[in-house]
């Protein structure tokens, strides 16, 4: 049933990328009157201060334990911003509570807890939805509505590359070091996202290769180069990199080279051209240019979940459309460790049964 009032949220995590969502996401969706505060937690004290001078929370509302915060306070839906190792542990606690929930990606930090959450959310009759952020910025956004315009015909297959220089720690965050796979968990799981969404299909097929240069300070694998074929025949080839010597396509810089029947769409660094003819001879380059609205990424994706909760459309980010990204990192994972391509949609289902049992 959808909600007749704003809604209230408890934010649980309010430093690292959890100051973000103070600043820029939560301090507008407040500002817009589209949700109101309930609760702020953060285990770090000091970390709460982000949410009392950005989005004006009382500090009698600032807690140091979501359990203390969901008992004290009443409240709509939960905001889970921390580290993916706890989401489950955060969900249960939201469900237990009755709140709709909104977290921040990956869903888990396994298959075995992205199933169970699937199961448990699904009972429950909550809403639930995932900030896959990159997937819904603007760049991402107008070339997947120029590969969805027809104007270039179909899509045979998509390239894609984000390498960065985070070798050093703790550049990219602390715990990203310590985790196994940090480059597949934490960062292509946001191109998985983006390849589904491009491709307009789930995965089919995945086979991975990652690994870890002596040169890294992570503890898993960093680097990855793998290969995917979606269930309507399109085709991937992606390179993703956390320790190389320089940083061509970072957060938000992304290289996706869409190979359609009539021209290649090509986005490097956020500009985005078609391209017909040889590249040296007679060939035609058009600058696209990229498409603009209110918001994006994660203050987009708030409004769209809120909008839900009172009433709107089903936003495109919804725990049913994430077990799909799901399922293709951590079958990308288990490619990486048994050298072998590994089938999606076998693999997602025999997770979904077995978390049922
Ligand atoms: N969508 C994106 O582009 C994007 C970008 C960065 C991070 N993230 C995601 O955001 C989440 C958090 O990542 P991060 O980089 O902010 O991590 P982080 O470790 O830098 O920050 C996590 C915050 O949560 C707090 N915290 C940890 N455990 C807590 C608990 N049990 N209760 C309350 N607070 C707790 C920490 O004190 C810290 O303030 C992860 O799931 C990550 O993947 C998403």
């Amino acid at each position: 049933m959808s909600l007749s009032h704003s809604p209230r949220f408890i934010h649980i995590g309010t430093g690292g990328f959890g100051g973000y969502w103070c600043d820029y996401v939560l301090r507008r969706l407040v500002q817009l009157g589209k949700a109101i505060p309930a609760a702020a937690v953060d285990i770090i004290p000091t970390n709460l201060a982000n949410a009392v001078g950005a989005y004006g929370i009382d500090e009698s509302c600032c807690f140091t334990s979501a359990e203390e915060a969901f008992d004290r306070v009443q409240a709509d839906f939960a905001i889970i911003v921390v580290p993916p190792a706890q989401h489950e542990q955060m969900v249960e606690l939201a469900l237990a509570y009755n709140m709709h929930i909104l977290s921040e990606k990956p869903l888990a930090d396994s298959m075995e807890a992205c199933a169970r959450i699937f199961h448990r959310v699904n009972a429950s009759g909550k809403k639930m939805a995932v900030t896959m952020s990159h997937r819904f910025d603007q760049d991402k956004q107008s070339l997947e509505r120029q590969i969805k315009s027809g104007r270039y015909g179909k899509l045979d297959y998509l390239v894609g590359r984000n390498t960065w220089m985070c070798r050093t720690f703790p550049t990219w965050g602390e715990f990203r070091y310590q985790i196994p796979a940090p480059l597949l968990i934490e960062g292509t799981v946001h191109h998985f996202d983006i390849m589904r969404s491009l491709a307009s299909a789930n995965a089919k097929t995945v086979y991975a290769h990652t690994w870890n240069p002596g040169w890294s300070e992570f503890a898993g694998d960093a680097q990855g180069l793998i290969t995917i074929q979606m269930e309507n025949g399109v085709r991937v080839l992606y390179e993703g990199a956390k320790c190389n010597a320089s940083q061509l396509n970072g957060w938000g810089q992304d290289y996706w080279r869409a190979e359609c029947d009539q021209a290649t769409l090509i986005l490097d660094n956020r500009r985005l051209s078609a391209v017909q003819g040889a590249i040296q001879q007679n060939s035609r380059v058009q600058e696209i240019p990229l498409e603009h609205q209110p918001a994006w990424t994660n203050a987009w994706l708030a409004e769209l979940f809120v909008d839900w909760l009172t009433g709107g459309a089903e936003p495109p980010n919804t725990l049913a459309d994430n077990i799909q990204c799901a399922a293709l990192l951590f079958a990308a994972i288990e490619s990486a460790h048994t050298g072998q391509p590994v089938e999606v949609q076998e693999y997602l289902q025999r997770h979904l049964d077995a978390a049922k049992t």
